[in-house]
């Protein structure tokens, strides 16, 4: 299979955990027989310093004609007394809208290896296998008006919470399609009992439900869900939320793990162009210093090879491969809690590639 991958490493350890992942992909090409190309763009503060844009149009253009993007983290403390339309961050959310990003991924799973860095007790984690669906491109992030106005003589200020049909149907789709090739259950989380775009977004799922009779439909509200992801996560299988709410529930699901250096994403669009990246930032705390755990990254490949090529054996072997070298005891910093040995970011890009060359 030929395919032209566009990497975006960005700024701080983007590009130390994009290389990582560049060698991982590298090898399974070599292996599995793939002729995978890595063509390379600018994006956050490296774009703004370089072309004096967070998002360039030649970057646009080299992720319209490629099969798949990678993006490794935007962002430091360099940019971040810039004015608004100058910050690193204004190209992440550029690239999601200029490739329509509706659906964001984030697949949770434990490590028994890494059972003591998790905040919950060991019994609790064991067997936590769930997948975040948060809607991205709409909601109340993006709802108008959204502003600061004044209301009955006094200062205020609006946000605008708002879903068409359509926006609602395509990410229960692929909710509902991700459980077929699951475990077969979608959790939808709304506040229905409150909000009257919630109300719409149940009436939907229902409707839906019908279309995907191998999979159940439960319903909560998300306080409860909150709550529930702390109590038990290993009820979940799908989660599919609107956009804030699935914000802030993929972060609180992201510490069940113990280090957000684990967590990979994928961003997908209805064209079949989708964005894959590590749920971390740039971590300007240990930038350049070889110390980021580029697993999360590694593992956004990963989902790169299922969701976009659908290579499945390719990333069970990547997943696989992770899986063996964490149970060997081997680990970044970020997974000792900060005592123990540990090994470096190309450390651990060599391990995961030994593994894959001694299972080939
Ligand atoms: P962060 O995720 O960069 O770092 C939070 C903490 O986790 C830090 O202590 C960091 O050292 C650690 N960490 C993160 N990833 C790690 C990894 N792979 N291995 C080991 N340790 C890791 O979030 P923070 O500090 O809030 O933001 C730093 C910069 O990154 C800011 O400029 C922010 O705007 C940007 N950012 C970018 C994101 C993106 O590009 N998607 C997402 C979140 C933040
Ligand atoms: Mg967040």
């Amino acid at each position: 299979m030929k395919k032209k991958i566009a990497v975006l490493p960005g700024d701080g350890i983007g590009k130390e955990v994009a290389n990582g992942a560049i060698e991982v992909l590298k090898a399974i090409g070599q292996y599995y027989k793939h002729d995978f190309e890595f063509e390379f763009g600018l994006i956050g503060g490296e774009a703004i310093d370089k072309c004096g844009t967070p998002l360039p149009e030649e970057t646009i253009e080299l992720c319209r004609s490629s099969d798949a993007v990678l993006l490794g983290a935007v962002g430091g403390p360099k940019w971040d007394k810039n004015l608004p339309e100058l910050r690193p961050e204004k190209g992440l959310l550029g690239i999601r809208k200029e490739l329509d990003l509706f659906a964001n991924i984030r697949p949770v799973q434990t490590y028994k290896a890494l059972q003591e860095i998790s905040p919950l007790k060991g019994e609790k984690i064991e067997d936590v296998d769930l997948v975040i669906v948060r809607e991205l491109t709409s909601g109340l992030y993006f709802g108008k008006p959204s502003e600061r106005i004044v209301s009955d003589g006094e200062e205020a200020a609006v946000d605008t919470l708002f879903y068409k049909r359509k926006e609602i149907e395509r990410i229960l789709e692929t909710a509902f399609q991700m459980a077929q090739k699951r475990r077969g259950k979608v959790t939808s989380v709304d506040k229905a009992n409150v909000l009257t775009t919630s109300k719409l977004w149940r009436e939907i799922a229902e409707e839906l439900a019908s279309k995907y009779p191998d999979v159940t439909l439960e319903h909560m509200l998300v306080d409860n869900a909150a709550m529930q992801l702390i109590r038990m996560p290993s009820q979940f299988d799908v989660i599919v939320t609107e956009n804030m709410f699935g914000d802030i529930l993929s972060d609180e699901a992201s510490m069940i793990t113990g280090s957000l250096g684990m967590l990979p994403s994928a961003s997908l669009s209805n064209s079949g162009l989708h964005l894959y990246e590590p749920v971390h930032g740039s971590a300007p705390d240990i930038a350049g210093q070889n110390l980021a755990n580029p697993v999360g990254m590694i593992l956004s490949g990963a989902l790169m090879l299922r969701y976009s090529f659908d290579l499945h054996e390719e990333a069970r072997a990547i997943e696989k491969a992770v899986k063996h070298v964490l149970d060997s005891g081997k680990c970044t910093r970020d997974l000792t809690n900060n005592e123990g040995a540990f090994i470096h970011t190309t450390e651990m890009v060599e391990e995961i590639k030994e593994v894959l060359a001694n299972d080939y």
